[in-house]
Order: structure tokens, then sequence, then C-alpha cells
């Protein structure tokens, strides 16, 4: 065996030369596997006595990808493109051995051998597209010659892999071995000599390109204009095959190129990019240490089975850890249960559960309506009505029920987890678990660290929050705790818009066309608009009230801000709301303007930031990009613009801070600019520089 670089070294075995790559612990494609495959595949070229080569990795997979570390730094040559040319022109036979995952630049460089074997377990796939980008090492140009375009472009615009029975159905890889990889690949580089059968360049490959349909990228587009609404890379992805078909493989690779630069380049993918390590940040807490030991929860209790009780008791039972769910009366337990079993059944129908699974599922989650039964349960989530008081009288029962060690928790929104958690003699064990709604769909959750609550404690619910495969983040207490804290900011701008000019269908076009899934006057007739209303002080003193007197609670009743076909979500006019809006925000003394889309968009987000910076202060989050993960999960902020800390760092600090100043002046406190971004701004920071 003869070293090449650190990461790669070349053995002989007789005529077959085997090139390793070692490079833990996914054997990403940095700069010492790009040498030592540039070198040591010319080495193997002028070995007389090696006649075929074996690209094969130590370890649990192939090469996952590129070694993104190495993003947004200089590239340092040999870069991959040329490798990979290179791997094409060689004389003799390469055969890519493939066991975990080929990813990106991993499965690229199997294209560029002349044959591709596999483990029957192995993943094949082009994840680009998840970071904002394209396959930009000639994956464009060689997958739609080698599969067919349209394959092609189902797997590079989603991104999403597929395994070794589809790969090999498709033309993808050329045989699945059963048993130990290097024999098998070996036995087939043997073969392939002794056969002495023709070198497949997939560049060559013209078959499936010509007989291409040119209606398919169009077909392409229209989708991805509806699925990936607003991101760039999909559409580029689309574009790059296209030119596979229309182009010759040279040309096809420098347009390639030219794509794939203005996407690294753009602030889409700086944002998808940014994004993806936030996510893996927000599990470090500076004062929970890796060696912090956390308690099994092998069972857990659940109170209140309404809709926040019964989506996060199935999240429990999906992940196969037993729940037990308490209601007040029989009744209402009767009715969550057929609620869950409900979604189940719905979950089946579309095939993403088995019948199986969804009886398996029901018996894991057992019904009661004494709290008493939860003597035995590790964990409690309650999650009752949003009252303080009945929320304290709960916990004080829980205190005396559960066991030692065991951890209280509770779902609550707004209210204050400190004076909760006194109402015990464990304040150590009590913190806040703020699921979502649909807690069964939406993958954040919002724990709420209470001053004493400990750190195994908070560990082990950060640990929970994985195994029922939730985003957690690390928040503390404050009125809304962050998340909610963040976008009030943004209901009471957009409520305010209205007021001074502007109209729902407005607004929300201008935050639709950011990059959110709806507007704010949509959201509100989705949620519905009586959440929270009280009814009987109800005296026509906010839009909502006024709403609400006249009936209009939202899409559950068909009317809202908008008006609702039969059986329809899609909000249509309602010219009666508007000229109602006219004629309240005159009546309250407004003198209405036009307002610019650019001032609705700024009105709207900048507070959110400031917010942000504020909750910053008050070290209510860890760092910006908790923030930006709670936006991206939670409130639909698109992923292309990174989070809301991200944005701000984008469009410059300097520059929000001066909009936030200006609108301070016309409209004031509310937009009265955090210390925190002042100091920012002051010393020429950003909010990046907060991210450790
Ligand atoms: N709905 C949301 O979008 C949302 C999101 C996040 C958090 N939350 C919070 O979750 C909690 C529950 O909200 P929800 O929307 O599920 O309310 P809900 O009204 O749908 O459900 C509450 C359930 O608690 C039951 N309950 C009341 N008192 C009880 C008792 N003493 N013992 C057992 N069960 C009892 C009720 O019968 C009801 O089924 C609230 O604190 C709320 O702020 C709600």
């Amino acid at each position: 065996m003869v070293a090449i670089t650190e990461a790669v070294s070349l053995e002989k075995d007789g005529e077959i030369g085997m090139l390793w790559i070692d490079n833990p612990p996914v054997n990403a494609l940095g700069h010492l596997v790009r040498k030592g495959l540039a070198d040591g595949m010319e080495q193997a070229e002028k070995d007389d006595e090696i006649r075929a080569v074996v690209v094969i990795c130590k370890g649990r997979t192939f090469c996952a990808g590129a070694d993104i570390r190495e993003f947004g730094k200089p590239p340092k040559a040999p870069h991959l493109p040329d490798v990979l040319n290179r791997f094409d022109q060689c004389q003799k036979p390469i055969i890519a051995a493939i066991h975990g995952t080929a990813f990106g630049g991993g499965l690229e460089t199997a294209l560029s051998s002349h044959f591709r074997v596999a483990v029957a377990s192995a993943r094949f796939g082009l994840p680009e597209v998840k970071l904002g980008l394209l396959p930009g090492a000639g994956g464009t140009q060689r997958m739609p010659r080698l599969i067919g375009p349209e394959k092609a472009l189902a797997m590079i615009t989603s991104g999403n892999p597929i395994g070794a029975d589809k790969a090999l159905e498709d033309g993808l890889i050329d045989e699945i071995i059963d048993g130990d990889l290097v024999e098998g690949a070996v036995g087939f580089a043997k073969q392939v000599l002794s056969e002495n059968r023709p070198m497949v360049r997939v560049r060559d490959l013209s078959e499936k390109i010509a007989r291409a349909d040119a209606q398919i990228f169009d077909d392409f587009r229209k989708q991805l204009a509806r699925c990936a609404r607003g991101f760039e890379a999909p559409q580029a992805c689309v574009d790059t095959v296209e030119a596979a078909v229309a182009k010759s493989f040279e040309d096809g690779l420098t347009y390639e190129r030219k794509r794939f630069e203005e996407l690294m380049n753009g602030s889409q993918s700086a944002a998808q990019r940014y994004y993806f390590f936030a996510e893996r940040q927000v599990a470090r807490i500076p004062d929970v240490t890796k060696d912090t030991v956390t308690m099994d929860i092998q069972k857990v209790g659940i109170i209140g089975a309404g809709t926040m009780g019964g989506g996060i008791a199935m999240n429990f039972a999906n992940a196969g850890i037993p729940v037990t769910l308490v209601e007040a009366k029989q009744e209402f337990l009767d009715r969550g249960l057929g609620v869950i079993r409900k979604n189940y059944d719905i979950s089946a129908s579309r095939g993403k559960i088995s019948s199986d699974d969804v009886d398996k599922r029901m018996e894991l989650i057992s019904g009661t309506i004494r709290m008493e039964d939860l003597a035995d349960v590790d964990l409690v989530i309650e999650a009752v009505y949003e009252n303080i008081n009945l929320k304290k009288e709960i916990f004080s029962r829980l205190d005396n029920i559960c066991k030692d060690g065991a951890i209280l928790a509770t779902n609550t929104s707004y209210l204050d987890v400190n004076e909760i958690a006194a109402q015990t003699a464990r304040p150590e064990s009590v913190l806040g678990l703020h699921f979502f709604s649909p807690a069964n769909v939406m993958r954040l959750l919002e724990i709420v660290r209470a001053e004493k609550t400990s750190i195994p404690v908070l560990a082990t619910a950060m640990a929970i929050a994985k195994k029922i495969k939730k985003i957690a983040v690390v928040v503390g207490v404050c009125y809304g705790f962050a998340g909610n804290r963040m976008f009030a900011q943004r209901k009471r701008e957009s409520e305010k818009l209205i007021l001074e000019g502007a109209l729902p269908a407005q607004v929300d076009r201008v935050i639709y066309d950011f990059g959110f899934p709806m507007g704010p006057f949509a959201l509100a007739d989705l949620i519905g608009i009586d959440l929270g209303w009280d009814k009987d002080n109800s005296n026509s003193r906010t839009m909502q009230e006024m709403l609400c007197e006249q009936g209009r609670f939202g899409q559950k009743n068909g009317k809202g801000y908008y008006n609702y076909a039969e059986g329809s979500r899609a909000p249509g006019p309602a010219p009666e709301i508007d000229d109602l809006i006219v004629a309240f925000s005159q009546k309250k003394g407004y003198i209405r303007r036009e307002i610019s889309d650019e001032e609705i968009l700024q009105r709207c987000i900048y507070p959110i930031i400031n917010e942000g910076a504020k909750i910053l202060e008050e070290k209510i989050a860890v760092r910006p990009s908790d923030l930006d993960v709670i936006w991206v999960n939670g409130y639909g902020w698109p992923v292309y613009r990174g989070g809301p800390m991200f944005y701000a760092d984008l469009v410059g600090l300097d520059k929000v801070l001066d909009v936030l100043k200006k609108f301070q002046a016309e409209h004031g406190d509310d937009f009265k600019p955090a210390p925190l971004l002042e100091q920012l701004v002051s010393e020429g920071k950003n909010f990046g520089s907060l991210n450790a």
C-alpha cells in the first residue's frame, strides 16, 4: 500500500489497483482526497502491472459529498471537475465500488468512472439543490446521459437519494454486489478485463439524451415554480440538464460551471449553507457538556387531549414510546383519541404508514381520566387550556403524583414557566416544551429553560426532542418566548398598516412574495380570527372584534378577511371587508395614504429583527442563528433567506437601524432600536459575529 496523500492510498492486488479513500467521517472530497485521486490515478496509469483501478472507501461510506467546510474559501487545486475529467480520459477501466452513500461530488466521482458496483444498502443522490446549488462537477451533464434526462431531473431537482435497486434498474450502476464489496469489486474488475469489455465513458453516451422529450423541461419548471416557489437553484438545475441535451458535453460543462458559480456567489445559497450549519449549531448549549448524563425516557404522560396534546402524543407513539393521555372527562378523552386515530388513518390512506402501523401506534397511547395514572411516567407534558391557575393546580398535583426525578413540562405558549415550576418541590425538573401546531407535523420545539431547570433535565429534553425528530431550540422565560414574541411584532404592524392605508391583499402579497407561504391576514383566517376574542366584552374596538361580531371567524366558517368558496381554502376577494377597514380606520381618525410595498416589507420584517436583538441581549436565546432556526421551522420564513437575523446581516445592520429610527420618529417607540443593534452597528459588526 502506497500513501498518495494523507487521505488516499494505492494498493496493488495483482493487475487491479485499489485506490483507497480514507477521510473520516464521511470521506468528503476535501483537498487531500482530490489531490490523492488525481495523483493516485496518474500513478496507477503509469504502472504497467495495473490494468484496472477500483475506487473504494474506508469507513462507513463512499464519498458523501464535497467538503462543505471548504465552501466560501478560495478553491484549492486540483478542482473536482478537473480530477473527474481525468477519470474520463483514463486509459484503464475505473470501477467505483460503493457502500453507504454516494452523494454529491461522491456520486459525480462514480459517474466519471467507467463502471459502478455497489452493495445492496448503498444510496445515491445529488443533494446540492438543498444547499441552493447544483451538481458542479459534471453531474448535470453525465447523469442525464447515463439514466436519461427525466430521471436525472427528478434526482437533481429534488436532491433526494435513491437506493441500489432503483439505481440498477435506472442504469446508474452496473451490478449489486452480494457479500464483501472488496472481493465483489475486484471480481467485477477482473471480469471486465477478461471479457475485454469496452470502457463506458458516460460523457460519450448519447442514446438517452437523443430521445429526450423537450416538453419535460417546461413541465419540471412549472412544477418547481409551485413546489419550490422562490428558489433559484431548482430552476438552474433544469436549465443545466436541458443544456446536457442541447449542447456538446464540453459546452454543457462550461455552462454548468457558470450556473454553479452564479449560485455559489448568490445570496440564496449563502443563506441555505448558513442555515445548514445553524441547524447543527442549535444543539450546542454552552453549559451543557457532552458528558452530561441524560435520563432514559421510557414512558410519557400527556395532560389534555386537545389540539396540542393529541399531536404531541402522536410524536411519541411514532417513536415507539408509550404514552398515557389524561383528560378531564371521558367524552373529551374519547374525542381526543378519535382525532388521533383519524389522523393516523389519513396517513395510512395516503400510503405514508401501513394499517399495521396505525394499530401499533394507537396501542402505544392509553387514555385515562385519572391523573394518578401518571405515577410511573418519566416525563409529563401538560397541554391544558392556557390558564395560569389551572396549570399551577395541575403542577402541584403532579408533584405529589409523579415519581422522583420525573420531568414535568408545560406546553404553554405565553405563561411564566418559573411561576409554574414554583408550584412544585422540584423546580429543577420543570421546563417548557413548546410544540408548534400541528404538533405532529411541525418540526420546531422551543425548549424553555426556566430559572431552576437543571442541566441534566435540559439535556434530557434535547435528547428526547431528537428522538421524536424535532428541531429543538433552547430559549429562556419571557412573554411568548422567542418565536411568538418576535411574531407579535409582525402581527401588530400588519394590523396597523391596514388602518393607515394598505389593504389585506396588498400586505399579504408583499409577505407572500418575500417567500412566506402566506401573508398575515390569510394566516389569521387559517388560524381563526376568534382565537383570543373575548365575546362578552367585544365592543367594535378592533378589526378583530368587528370581524368576530359579524361572525367572520376565518376559513373555519368560510369568511374572515377574505371570502372562501365552499370547500376551498383559497382566499377570495372580500370587498365588503375592504370597505369596512376603510370606514373603521377613518372613524378612528386615520388619514389613509398610499403605502409602498417596500414600507410594508420593512414595517413587517425589521421589528422582528429588532425584537430578536432584544431577545439576544436578554439572553433569552443562545445565538442569532437559533432565532433563524425558529423562524424557518416555526413561522414559514423562506430558507433561501436564511432567517431574520441572517437577512438583517444581508441587508446591512446600519440600514436596518436607520430605517427603524425613521419609523420610530414617524410611528413611535414600537420601533425603538435595541441597544444591541446600535452597539453592533457602532462596532461595525453583524449578528453573524455572535454565532459562536
Ligand atoms: N393551539 C396552538 O396552536 C398552540 C400552540 C402551542 C402551544 N399551545 C398551548 O398548548 C396548550 C393547549 O392548547 P390547545 O390548543 O391544545 O387547547 P385545547 O383547548 O385544544 O385543548 C386543551 C385540552 O385540555 C383539556 N383539559 C382541560 N383541563 C384539564 C384537566 N384538568 N385535566 C386534563 N385535561 C384537561 C381540555 O379538555 C382540552 O381537551 C395551551 O397552553 C396553549 O397555549 C397551543
